[in-house]
């Protein structure tokens, strides 16, 4: 069994590289890796602290890429690769232009497809925009459905897509997990860290934030940063937010964020370093779709600045809330979390409704045709 595993940005890095070092130390698996490079500092951040060194780069991130030029560099670059490597399955991950494109070259070329996060849904094409869409095409495509949720899988089941469906969990939590573990083993390695953010007043709470939606750029960014420079009047609060590369993102961050005291606008972070300041936070802000899975892990609130999310199981299980982009909102309910103890005690609560951390091990399996035991997360408790 020949894999090639194809990936481009930072979050599929994140969540494949575990699928990728599964692979490699699978006997029964000959695995490859192209990325595609449509992320380029952020992808490599990924590759450097997991060590995965890449057979194939595409490298086809231009400033400011439009999806087009982005889908037909990736299809035409991949194709080649296709050609010389000649894998029994290519496997993408989620929802990007990357994995959508991706497939259809494998599609085109009769290579059977598996997909990593599989049947994530919110039933409507322009939120999230484009993933949505891309998302359904690659388990159109696909014959190897991963879904990491029984509500995913259940997704597929009523579409009648996905061809086999086999419920893993999801990779970031075998991610997390592990550069979790890391920290938590290494004192000299969190020394280093609590150095590196020393910028940070630990006599206040920590609010961290992510944001970087397509959908959101214009007035849904202009009221989040509206939302944070009213939030940071509070002299109790320090908000660090590592801000994505995207220049429909930076730009109005820095222009309307840039002169505040407490509000901190870093360099996106690498995973590491990411990972113990979610670790540290008191509060998170967040459109991600990763630091959604992330965050419940970790015990910590989260408030997901969106109207719909394809990731309801934390949203059920009361660990995470939609606060939209209307700043009052967002305003109000941070402080809710702020101010009063016990609604923030019922948030912050350790649950694993993602995965166990043993998901790339149930992918492995699968490709190499041993039995699986599908993740049931009341085992992960
Ligand atoms: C992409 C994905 C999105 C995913 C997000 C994760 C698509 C359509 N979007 O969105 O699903 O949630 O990544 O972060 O696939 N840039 C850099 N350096 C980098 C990365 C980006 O300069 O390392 C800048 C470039 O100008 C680039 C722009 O950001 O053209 C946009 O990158 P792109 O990957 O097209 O979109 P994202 O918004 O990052
Ligand atoms: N992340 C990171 N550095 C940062 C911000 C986020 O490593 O500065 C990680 C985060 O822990 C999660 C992933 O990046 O695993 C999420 O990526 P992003 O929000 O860009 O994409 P999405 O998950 O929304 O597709």
């Amino acid at each position: 069994m020949k894999v090639l595993c194809v990936f481009g940005t930072r979050p599929e890095a994140i969540k494949m590289a575990p699928v990728v070092n599964a692979v490699a130390r699978d006997s029964a698996i000959t695995g490859a890796t192209c990325v595609t490079g449509q992320h380029r500092a952020m992808l490599d951040q990924v590759l450097d602290l997991f060590d995965i060194t890449p057979d194939y780069d595409l490298a086809v991130m231009a400033p400011n890429q439009t999806l087009n030029s982005l889908t037909s560099r990736v299809i035409t670059g991949l194709d080649a690769v296709l050609e010389e490597v000649r894998p029994d399955c290519v496997l993408v991950h989620g929802d990007t232009t990357s994995a959508m494109a991706a497939s259809l070259a494998a599609f085109h070329r009769g290579i059977k497809i598996g997909h990593v996060e599989a049947g994530l849904r919110t039933y409507d094409l322009s939120r999230p925009w484009p993933e949505e869409m891309n998302r359904r095409v690659i388990d159109v495509v696909s014959s190897l459905a991963f879904a990491p949720t029984a509500s995913s899988a259940e997704n597929l089941e009523r579409e009648h897509l996905g061809g086999r469906i086999i419920v893993t969990g999801n990779t970031v939590i075998d991610a997390l997990t592990e550069t979790a573990g890391r920290i938590g083993k290494d004192a000299s390695l969190r020394k280093t860290l609590e150095e590196r953010f020393s910028f940070i007043n630990p006599a206040r709470r920590l609010v961290l934030v992510t944001g970087h939606r397509r959908e959101s750029f214009g007035g849904g960014f202009v009221n989040i940063c509206k939302a944070l420079a009213r939030l940071s009047e509070r002299d109790d609060i320090e908000i660090v937010y590592p801000v994505h590369l995207n220049p429909n993102v930076s730009g109005p961050v820095h222009e309307l964020l840039g002169a505040l005291e407490n509000v901190h606008l870093i360099d996106p972070l690498a995973y590491l370093d990411f990972v113990y300041l979610m670790t540290r936070a008191d509060i998170i802000l967040t459109d991600s779709g990763g630091v959604q899975e992330e965050a419940p892990s970790l015990g910590k609130p989260v408030l997901v600045m969106r109207d719909v999310t394809e990731r309801p199981e934390a949203v059920a299980a009361g660990a995470v809330m939609l606060v939209g982009t209307e700043p009052e909102r967002i305003v109000t309910e941070t402080e809710r979390l702020l101010d009063e103890a016990t609604h923030y005690q019922s948030f912050a609560r350790a649950i694993n409704p993602y995965g166990d951390g043993k998901a790339a091990g149930r992918i492995a399996d699968t490709l190499a045709g041993r039995p699986v035991s599908p993740f049931d997360p009341r085992a992960a408790r």
